[in-house]
């Protein structure tokens, strides 16, 4: 396998990856593992899609609905651990993971802790440490 090119210019690495140009605030983590998709977490998914685009806060393609300069990236991952209690959703870089997350609790987790950087203390089960 051919060693990819490390790409040092700033302007190239931004065509290339246009989001590097956005104004991200946060990232919001749905886990699709296994369990958690048992529990709905396609359809928790769908619903921060949903909000998050509605209100022009995700950042992505014009052509898939979604801001290229949009605030918030919504990113789809395997399990983090809460497997019994999910849905499994975090935020970072606040560094706080939400379970047993429900289509229904999606608004409010964007409208309080994803716009207002509030934490919705009944769905909260940790909240790590910030970095050093
Ligand atoms: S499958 Fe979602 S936390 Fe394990």
């Amino acid at each position: 396998m051919a060693k990819p090119k490390f790409i040092v210019d700033r302007e190239q690495l931004e065509k290339l990856a246009p989001m590097l140009k956005a104004p991200i605030r946060r990232q919001v983590f749905v886990c699709t593992g296994k369990s958690c998709a048992a529990v709905g977490a396609e359809t928790v998914k769908k619903e921060f899609a949903r909000i998050l685009e509605a209100k022009g806060l995700r950042q992505g393609k014009e052509s898939k609905g979604r801001n290229p300069l949009g605030e918030i990236l919504l990113t789809e991952c395997g399990s983090i651990g809460f497997c019994t209690v999910g849905t499994a959703v975090m935020v970072y870089p606040d560094g706080t993971l939400y379970g047993q997350v429900q289509p229904e609790d999606v608004a409010e987790i964007v409208e309080e802790h994803v716009e207002k950087g509030n934490v919705v203390k009944r769905l909260a089960l940790m909240e790590l440490p910030p970095g050093k």
